[in-house]
């Protein structure tokens, strides 16, 4: 019960990692104020919780709503103890030179605006709560070229270094900042993001699960609870000696895909392009 009487913020908390980590943290004794846009999912998680997490309505593109969020969980809670900002999509597929102004900014807008709004409207609730934490999504392709569109790629980059910036900022006032780099994780980003039409999510999120028990040195897919325990190991009073720094949870995916060495497995990439071909394929007839 390492979060007993504290209380945590999650967004993107209706699904996948998000939805993880919630229920790690209410697992462990926190009272979670879960965030999403998809509110049927938002609810159906508080309901399913005994009071132990209570979902509140939020579009983190929307710096009103995020303030809003922030404010309720404190005022319900008492004081913010814990946050992961965590919401986010695949944003804007277009190369470098093809993308549009709107696509950059939506993008920039969904994935890095929201963490500094997050950090910007939780820090007053957080000011010398005892183990105070802020933990942020960012990603593997926030290291290296190769593992998303680009847009995306420079914003989760931009995470890392609000994480480590943030962290300076906020340290006089006992809280930590710190950032999650996941590999590749079976949740339903990938068929969000390549807008795979509903008939065909249940054949997308098959292949991207057998894709990812493939993809990196770590013989099976990376699940949400994988990332789940990594966020509450940075949340938790065991990493009270960590701030402004990142943990990879990726299954040896950035030392090199399976793919380098065992031919017999598919390409990441390759794989995903097929899929979103394929998606599209399906879209049109
Ligand atoms: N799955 C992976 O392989 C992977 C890898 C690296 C990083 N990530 C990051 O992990 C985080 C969680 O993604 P996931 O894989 O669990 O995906 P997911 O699609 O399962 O969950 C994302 C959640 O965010 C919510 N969301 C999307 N836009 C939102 C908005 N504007 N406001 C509020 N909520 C919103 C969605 O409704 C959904 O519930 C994201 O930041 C993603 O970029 C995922």
């Amino acid at each position: 019960m390492r979060f007993a009487g504290k209380v945590a913020v999650v967004t993107g908390a209706a699904s996948g990692i998000g939805k993880a980590t919630v229920l790690k943290l209410a697992s462990e004794g926190a009272h979670v104020f879960a965030a999403d846009i998809d509110l049927a999912g938002g609810q159906a998680l508080a309901a399913s919780s005994n009071g132990k997490i209570d979902f509140v309505p939020c579009d983190v593109t929307r710096p009103a709503d995020i303030e809003i969020l922030m404010d309720t969980a404190a005022a319900k809670g008492g004081g913010i103890d814990i946050l992961f900002n965590n919401a986010a999509a695949g944003g804007d597929r277009a190369p470098i030179d093809e993308i549009s102004p709107e696509g950059w900014d939506r993008t920039m807008d969904l994935v890095l605006k929201s963490v500094a709004m997050g950090i910007r409207y939780a820090a007053p609730h957080m000011k010398h709560r005892p183990g105070a934490s802020i933990v942020n999504t960012a990603s593997v392709a926030a290291l290296g070229a190769g593992y998303s569109p680009i847009a995306y790629a420079v914003a989760k980059a931009g995470v890392l270094h609000l994480s480590k910036v943030a962290a300076t900022d906020l340290a006089q006032y006992g809280i930590r900042v710190n950032a999650i780099c996941p590999g590749f994780i079976n949740t339903n980003i990938f068929t969000a993001s390549l807008e795979v039409p509903d008939a065909m999510k249940a054949q997308a999120n098959e292949i991207i699960a057998g894709m990812s028990a493939q993809a990196q040195p770590v013989a099976r897919g990376g699940q949400p609870e994988d990332i789940a325990n990594a966020v509450a190991y940075l949340a938790s009073e065991e990493s009270s000696f960590m701030t402004g720094t990142h943990l990879l949870v990726d299954g040896g995916l950035t030392i090199g895909q399976r793919h380098a060495w065992d031919k017999e497995s598919p390409g990441m990439f390759d794989a995903l392009t097929q899929m979103e071909e394929a998606a599209k394929a399906g879209a049109a007839a």
